[in-house]
């Protein structure tokens, strides 16, 4: 499933979409990519999926996947805190999957701060598994992250399963 087969809220992120994506991480995330890190990933389409999603034409969710070798590394998941809880997370990690298992990757992988239970329970539901914790990651707060892979992505039944949870396929 290519992107622009998806529901139409969803997309792919622009360099013109710069400016809301990062309001929306400000809001919360402790510490947040620079300017020159957002376009240089932005520009490196061959590695690296970004995309948006939008409710009447304002960007509130922001996700983004990271291709190293057969692994898709999922870099962020965020969505604006007065639209959270309305199954966008879920929605956008579920497109996520979708171009992973496209671009004909193995497996998943993402570390999340280990007191983040709401990301935590969200990444449980697609088959994200705990494999252990990598100390201190976080500079900004010296927080453990927690790592989770998922793999065999290529099994047909991981794809059922990400259309199973995909909540939004239009408007909200
Ligand atoms: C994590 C995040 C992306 C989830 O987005 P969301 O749109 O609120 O999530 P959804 O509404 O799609 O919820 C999907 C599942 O996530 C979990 N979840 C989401 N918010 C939760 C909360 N406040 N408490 C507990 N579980 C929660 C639940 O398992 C939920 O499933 P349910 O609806 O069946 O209970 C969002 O909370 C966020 O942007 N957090 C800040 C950024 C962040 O921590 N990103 C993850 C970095 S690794």
């Amino acid at each position: 499933m290519k992107l622009k087969e998806t529901a139409p809220a969803f997309r792919l992120m622009k360099e013109n979409d710069l400016i809301e994506v990062m309001e929306i991480n400000e809001l919360v995330y402790p510490t947040v990519w620079s300017v020159s890190f957002f376009k240089q990933q932005l520009r490196q389409t061959d590695s690296r999926v970004n995309i948006v999603f939008e409710l009447e034409k304002k960007i509130v969710g922001h996700g983004a996947l990271m291709k190293v070798a057969d692994e898709a590394h999922i870099i962020s998941l965020v969505v604006h805190p007065l639209h959270q809880k309305k199954g966008i997370g879920v929605s956008m990690l579920s497109v996520l999957c979708h171009h992973a298992v496209d671009m004909g990757l193995k497996s998943m992988t993402l570390e999340v701060r280990k007191s983040n239970e709401s990301a935590i329970s969200l990444y449980k539901k697609f088959g994200f598994s705990p494999v252990g914790f990598r100390t201190n990651y976080y500079s900004d707060t010296g927080e453990d992250a927690l790592i989770m892979w998922i793999h065999d992505i290529d099994d047909p039944e991981f794809l059922m399963k990400v259309k199973s949870k995909q909540r939004i396929k239009g408007d909200l």
